[in-house]
């Protein structure tokens, strides 16, 4: 399979792409010991690529799932200082989360340096199933659970089928908690979801990803997953309905 030359690069782990875009520029990579400067280059496996006179090797694929707590960024770094997902794992792989969770959002996530798998679980067609647990601000009605499963229109358009049930209603503090099951991942997705049937969200949690559940893993806690789930993962594409 070909791919691009700055993205190799980026993916053994030496650098950024941007800065390896800045090195082909500058003349410090060679592909079977040509140096090339024009980016966007297509290379192979089957090619050696040296970076400032270093081989550079495809870098191992590593997969974790974390629990992640709140008051954290997912994001490799954040221009404000403040603690990433990246941060709690320890690794010295150039690993990257799958989709986000919002600074206040706890739970599931997994992060990975394998594009390839990233790209497949965040692709709308292959409809990943994610399970959120959502404590909102008032009693929630049938009605409304309802219009939720059919779609609910957020930023202007219909969101996918879901299911939703309550797990709690809770009449002294005016709050329902709701377990809501949904196979996108726009942007504030489920808060947005609420929202669009008059439900503020006040704490929000995602219990699972596909078949991955926290199970064993308290708030910072994360650990690898296995060859075999990885392939399952893979294995992951769920019908439209
Ligand atoms: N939906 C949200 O609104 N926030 C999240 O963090 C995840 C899904």
């Amino acid at each position: 399979m070909e791919e691009r030359l700055q993205k190799v690069i980026a993916q053994s782990g030496y650098t950024s792409r941007r800065k390896a875009e800045e090195l082909i520029q500058q003349g410090k990579v060679t592909v079977n010991g040509e140096v090339v400067t024009v980016l966007g280059t297509k290379v192979t496996k089957k090619d050696t690529i040296c970076v400032n006179g270093k081989i550079i090797n495809k870098e191992d694929k590593v997969y974790y799932v974390l629990n992640k707590p709140r008051g954290v960024v997912s994001a490799v770094s954040d221009d404000k200082g403040r603690k990433t997902v990246v941060d709690l794992i320890k690794t010295t792989k150039r690993i990257y989360p799958v989709g986000r969770l919002d600074y206040d959002t706890t739970g599931l996530i997994i992060l990975t340096n394998d594009g390839e798998l990233t790209n497949f679980l965040i692709h709308p067609k292959n409809n990943i199933e994610k399970v959120y647990i959502a404590k909102i601000k008032g009693l929630i009605t049938k009605e409304h659970l309802k219009a939720l499963c059919g779609g609910v229109i957020i930023d202007g358009k219909k969101t996918g089928k879901a299911k939703a049930k309550i797990i709690r209603l809770d009449k002294k503090t005016n709050t329902s908690v709701v377990e809501l099951i949904i196979h996108e991942g726009r942007n504030h997705q489920v808060k947005k979801m609420f929202e669009a049937i008059g439900y503020n969200v006040l704490k929000l949690k995602r219990e699972s990803v596909a078949f991955l559940t926290l199970d064993g893993l308290k708030s910072g806690d994360y650990r690898e997953l296995s060859i075999k789930e990885v392939k399952m993962l893979y294995a992951q594409k769920n019908s439209q309905d």
